[in-house]
């Protein structure tokens, strides 16, 4: 509640104030940790050599894609925007493989700025994971990289910059790591991929960020005139609060705009299939600030996995999604039009497509299908299946984080420092860590870890993105398999990038 009304009073102070700093944001993200501590493994040790040649299967076929970061002009449906895209449409492309494959992503960067290209939730090789000052260098405007993998594990994941907040733009896309032994107990597949959209509307995501930072006096003032700056998204008039009852404080950030695959709700994307079909629909949050709350009118939703990662299947009528997690669930559907409805979780406003079987009225743009007010899951709490519980064990080590920060200045750290401050958190390969998440803020944030699918205590759900409740701890526990130099952050954008990250380093 204190969160809301000190963000209600910075909102409105804002408005005020003599101008808002420009577009640089902090770069943690990309800040000089790129080590070459003799103590650690770092990326270019030949232990991520030999990890990776472990991973690998001998024929294994080589998926290969191009990724041109570069300003793009979308549609989100009557609403043109300029943005910064890796395609016409607000998703990259979709890359697609099967468990073993080896995937090839050249990066050729149109950027006016520095990208990376990180992949989410993949227990890949570390110096692929796309962290600039981490794992690799920053691609320059007009460089180009190439990633190449080993993709180990079947599952829903998706790929994004690891560089300043370029994600909140349309730079992301979705992952495919198919199972070759799939019982495929499904008819069809959707992939459905949620936003938060502020770009080109008369505002950018780093404007965002200064912003943010300024009104917490942290950041610099001067120098940018705010004419022609549009606030209308940010609701300056203080009446939304942003507190959901299912996640305490639920973003910093109201936005114009929320979308399904890239289309606002007026002007929907529509998936079609037919009656009694069952289909597996993968959902992806790839919002920088925007828990969603999802529902499809007429139906309750079987959630089969998390993350990639198989679960005892759940059903349920309403699905809580975070920033960075995925679901995949199943759907016997009904004869008829149907709203699938992602409902940004403590905010105003809705994204949504159609489900279209057969004939029938569409829903509206603001109808909210009964099934978002009843049973609402939480991924969390879903159940490993045996096929892929970790092992019981005693951890060998035990990391505490304690998630802190504030709105006012705006600064997000773990263990009382932010990033650029941060000592690595060491561990050895071959050990049973535990990671203790424990949040002192009043508000939720999703921890994401890179290169490793943790357990999450209590159920052993498998997961990369766990929500964390304000004032709640949340324990996970790892095998430390994958040797290399790991983040470990909030997935809000602008709390990673002002501070809540940390390196899960291996030592030598
Ligand atoms: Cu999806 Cu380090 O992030
Ligand atoms: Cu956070």
């Amino acid at each position: 509640m204190s969160v809301a009304v000190t963000r209600r009073r910075l909102l409105a102070g804002i408005a005020g104030a003599a101008g808002l700093a420009g577009t640089a944001g902090t770069a943690a993200w990309a800040s000089g940790l790129f080590s070459t501590d003799p103590t650690l493994v770092t990326s270019d040790s030949a232990l991520v050599a030999d990890a990776e040649a472990a991973r690998s299967r001998v024929g294994a076929a080589t998926v290969t894609a191009t990724l041109t970061p570069r300003p793009v002009t979308l549609d989100l449906g009557g609403t043109t925007v300029q943005t910064w895209g890796y395609a016409e449409n607000a998703s990259g492309p979709l890359i697609r493989a099967r468990a073993g494959d080896l995937i090839r992503a050249e990066v050729v960067n149109q950027l006016p700025v520095a990208t990376s290209v990180h992949w989410h939730g993949i227990a890949l090789r570390n110096d692929m994971d796309g962290v600039p000052g981490l794992t690799q260098q920053p691609i320059a405007p007009g460089g180009r990289h190439t990633y190449e993998f080993t993709a180990p594990d079947p599952g829903t994941y998706f790929y994004h910059p690891h560089s300043g907040v370029q994600l909140d733009r349309a730079l992301y896309g979705v992952l495919v790591v198919d199972d070759p032994a799939e019982p495929g107990r499904y008819d069809t597949e959707w992939i459905v991929v949620l936003d938060d959209w502020v770009d080109g509307t008369g505002r950018t995501p780093d404007q965002i960020l200064s912003s943010l930072q300024s009104m917490g006096g942290a950041g610099h003032m001067g120098g940018m005139d705010m004419g022609g700056m549009d606030m209308g998204g940010m609701d300056m008039g203080g009446m939304e609060t942003m507190n959901s009852p299912l996640l305490g404080g639920a973003g910093d950030v109201a936005y114009p705009h929320y979308l399904i695959n890239g289309r606002v709700p007026t002007a929907p994307a529509v998936l079609t299939a037919k009656p009694r079909q069952r289909v597996r629909i993968r959902i992806v949050n790839a919002a920088s600030d925007t828990a969603f709350r999802i529902a499809l009118g007429g139906h309750r939703l079987t959630v089969t996995h998390t993350d990639g990662f198989p679960v005892t299947p759940v059903t349920t009528d309403a699905l809580l999604l975070g920033m960075g997690e995925r679901a995949d669930v199943t759907v016997e559907l009904n004869d008829g039009v149907f709203p699938l409805v992602a409902a940004a979780e403590g905010k105003t406003g809705q994204a949504l497509a159609i489900v279209r079987t057969g004939t029938g009225v569409p829903p509206t743009a603001t109808g909210r299908p009964a099934e978002l007010d009843r049973q609402v899951l939480s991924t969390g709490t879903l159940d490993a299946t045996d096929a892929v519980r970790l092992a019981d064990r005693d951890p060998d080590r035990t990391h505490r984080l304690t998630l802190g920060g504030a709105m006012m200045p705006y600064r997000w750290t773990i263990n009382g420092t932010t990033f650029d401050e941060s000592e690595p958190l060491l561990v050895r390969q071959g050990e049973r860590v535990r990671l203790e998440f424990v949040n002192r803020t009043t508000m939720f944030h999703p921890m994401h870890l890179h290169g490793h699918t943790f357990a999450v205590a209590g159920t052993g759900v498998r997961k990369d993105t766990v929500i964390v409740l304000p004032n709640q701890t949340v324990t996970v526990d790892l095998d430390a398999d994958n040797p290399g130099q790991w983040m470990t952050h909030c997935h809000n954008i602008y709390h990673a990038e002002t501070g809540m990250m940390a390196n899960l380093a291996y030592q030598a």
